[in-house]
């Protein structure tokens, strides 16, 4: 632990729908250079979490800081252009268009104020189009899809999509990428080779933040891990820590639909079901 600046600060973040805390009270550092999973049972408010990060929703109470500057009330494109990026539960591919097309979609919503500023196409707009192509094709390097940038997006395999989807949040060229549950219905073999393209990006200086509600796909990836449970933050530690915590193994026990999920076993088993609640693509 350094005594620096923490690259995302978090202090007593919440968010109301009507009656339901969906994220209450939460307080957390994301520390720079690691891999910082937040994990918690169906409708801890995970999503919801990085949902207020990203910009998506506007917090009824509390603050966000990244890198020192106080940026709770920005837009989604304002968060992207400090560093900022995310992928989706559920992430729309257009599978006709070609893998490059699609990360430069990615690129143009994750940019633009909205979609009439993504779409319109003036004089001016042929430079962003340079940076679109640009940004990227690093991003697709950076998840070894560059070879495969003209192909269909939908001729790709499964695991090949979700590389997609991540160079889709690395076009922009974060320095912080948030991941909701990127191993859901992955099968154990493309879920091993998914985690060790994470630690690869985290090596080449990705600071990164993942959702994942089964607390056995983390614990061997994870430098430290975050618990929600019904919106509040309950432990946070080393895998090694938060998994001898009574609260969270009390939390996962009385989630019928998790229990047993606390082993060390790895990736296995990484048949996540959706979640919902995803308010959908950008
Ligand atoms: N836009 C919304 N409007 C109303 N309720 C919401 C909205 N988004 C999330 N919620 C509620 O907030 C809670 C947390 O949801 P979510 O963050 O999606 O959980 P998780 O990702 O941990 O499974 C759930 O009860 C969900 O129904
Ligand atoms: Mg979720």
């Amino acid at each position: 632990m350094t005594e620096a600046t923490p690259l995302l600060d978090v202090q007593g973040l919440g968010i109301r729908f009507g009656g339901l805390d969906a994220v209450k009270d939460v307080t957390a550092v994301i520390p720079a250079g690691q891999i910082t999973a937040i994990i918690g049972p169906n409708g801890a408010g995970k999503s919801t979490f990085f949902n207020l990060i990203s910009g998506f929703y506007q917090p009824t109470a509390g603050t966000i800081r990244f890198q020192g500057e106080d940026i709770t009330r920005l837009r989604t494109h304002e968060v992207v252009a400090r560093g900022i990026a995310r992928t989706f539960q559920t992430t729309t591919i257009y599978r006709e268009l070609s893998v490059l097309d699609n990360a430069m979609i990615g690129h143009r919503v994750r940019t633009r104020a909205g979609l009439w500023d993504a779409l319109l196409r003036t004089g001016r707009e042929r430079k962003d189009e340079a940076e679109s192509r640009a940004g990227a094709m690093q991003a697709l390097e950076r998840v070894g899809l560059a070879g495969r940038a003209h192909l269909p997006a939908g001729a790709l395999t499964q695991e090949g999509q979700k590389r997609v989807g991540i160079a889709m949040a690395l076009s922009s060229d974060p320095k912080l990428l948030l991941l909701d549950e990127p191993a859901a219905g992955m099968n154990p073999e493309e879920t091993v080779n998914l985690m060790a393209l994470i630690r690869e990006l985290v090596t080449g200086g990705l600071s990164v933040a993942l959702v994942e509600h089964k607390m056995s796909l983390v614990m061997g990836l994870a430098d430290q891990i975050l618990v929600l449970h019904h919106g509040q933050k309950i432990a946070q530690g080393t895998p090694a820590q938060v998994s001898r915590d009574p609260a969270v193994v009390s939390a996962y026990l009385g989630s019928h639909a998790h229990g047993g999920q606390m082993g060390h076993g790895a990736a296995a088993g990484a048949d996540a079901q959706g979640t919902g609640g995803e308010a959908g693509h950008a």
